[in-house]
């Protein structure tokens, strides 16, 4: 008897992802993947993986969620919702009309489309944007639009389109608290992290000497009080086909807020430094247990109290004065730190390592270079002070 000819399995051209198990991608700044991992390991995300430019977990929307709500370091949080080859455009074309929109997308929420094509047959990445806008709007009925507050993410490799949905919207260092910024603030996000590199749970002091807009000392505060970074922020999620108002709320409901046991200090030279701190940790919530004063280096002290973390990102070079006075300045902080601060540790960030030795502080050996707005920065850290 003849064998039966094998049947071939249909190939499934266009991939969607499962509401329950997408890959999550979270940003990193380049040079902070692994304290961004260590991030996502503590707060109990799945399958964690550093990759190149951030960290991916698996999970379903509400972990999608919850690392917008919860993850300090990460810049946003994509979701991956599918994939499919496509070898020239109008293959490309019939595949993405072919995608599952109204899966992920509302019809009445207008969307942004940006592509990037990188060693693929289709280069034009101009071209590939366009097609996905028509398959988005002929197919599923919603409209484009420049200033939409959600945002879809293909990215051609190696002939393989990978769809993404921007979940964050504004970049997640934008807690929503503050709003007024020095002249060269330190991310949110950033200094969370430097935090975390510095062995930071919440359970001791910090003091920042030259706190411009109070960044560390605020965010110090609100991890050592258990609160959500996103707390008080609205997600592009929220306006996703995936989204559920009331499981939403639930999750972001506040946490009895943990008392913390020490303080958090802020202080810097400059008054409109020192009156932007405090207003930005009164929205955030911090006020009871921060303290911000106009103070120069000179003048700073250690309160009382048990040794904490020293942690601080002075003006360099590139972005603001220039070097002799920085060259000074620098000693100066070493000085008063080696003076008066015996037992706590130092975090220093500078773009700068002549700065950094300029402190004659005994720093460890450096972090690896971390961008930060357009230059590389280091984060030079002591043991504990003698
Ligand atoms: C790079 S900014 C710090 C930014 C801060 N980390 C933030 O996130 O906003 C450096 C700060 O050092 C302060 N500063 C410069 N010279 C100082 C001095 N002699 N004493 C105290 N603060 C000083 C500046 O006013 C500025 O706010």
């Amino acid at each position: 008897m003849p064998r039966p000819a094998k049947v071939a399995k249909p190939q499934v051209a266009v991939k969607a992802a499962k509401a329950d198990d997408l890959e999550i991608f979270l940003v990193a700044t380049p040079g902070l993947e692994l304290p961004l991992w260590e991030e996502a390991k503590a707060l109990h995300f799945k399958n964690a993986k550093v990759v190149p430019g951030g960290v991916t977990l698996r999970g379903g929307w509400q972990e999608v969620w919850r690392a917008n709500l919860e993850i300090r370091g990460a810049g946003r949080v994509l979701a991956r919702i599918g994939e499919f080859r496509a070898m020239h455009l109008a293959q490309l074309d019939k595949r993405a009309r072919k995608f599952p929109w109204g899966d992920f997308l509302k019809a009445d929420v207008p969307v942004r489309v940006e592509a990037t094509c990188k060693a693929s047959r289709i280069y034009h990445s101009g071209a590939a944007a366009q097609r996905f806008k028509t398959a988005i709007r002929e197919e599923l009925g919603a409209s484009i639009a420049d200033d939409a507050k959600v945002v879809v993410k293909v990215r051609i490799e190696d002939d393989l389109c990978t769809i993404s949905i921007d979940t964050s919207g504004e970049s997640l260092h934008k807690r929503g608290h503050k709003q007024e910024i020095g002249k060269a603030p330190m991310r949110e996000t950033m200094a969370a992290l430097f935090l975390r590199l510095c062995g930071f749970t919440g359970a001791e002091p910090v003091v920042d000497p030259m706190c411009g807009s109070g960044t560390f000392v605020i965010e110090a505060a609100e991890i050592a009080m258990g609160l959500k970074p996103g707390r008080s922020r609205e997600f592009a999620f929220e306006y996703l086909k995936s989204f559920d108002a009331k499981a939403w709320q639930q999750m972001r409901a506040a946490r009895p807020i943990v008392k913390p046991s020490v303080r958090f200090f802020g202080s810097d030279h400059d008054a409109g430094a020192v009156r932007m701190s405090k207003a930005n940790a009164e929205r955030a919530g911090v006020a009871d247990f921060t303290a911000f004063q106009q103070l120069a280096i000179s003048e700073v002290a250690p309160p009382e109290g048990p040794p904490g973390l020293v942690v601080v990102n002075p003006p360099y070079g590139a972005r603001i004065g220039d070097r002799k006075p920085l060259t000074d300045l620098h000693a100066a902080l070493g000085d008063m730190l080696l003076a008066r601060f015996s037992g706590w540790r130092v975090g220093l960030i500078t773009s700068d390592a002549a700065l950094a030795k300029a402190t004659g502080l005994p720093f460890l050996q450096p972090s690896a270079p971390i961008a930060h707005g357009g230059l590389s920065v280091q984060l030079f850290q002591t043991g504990k002070l003698k």
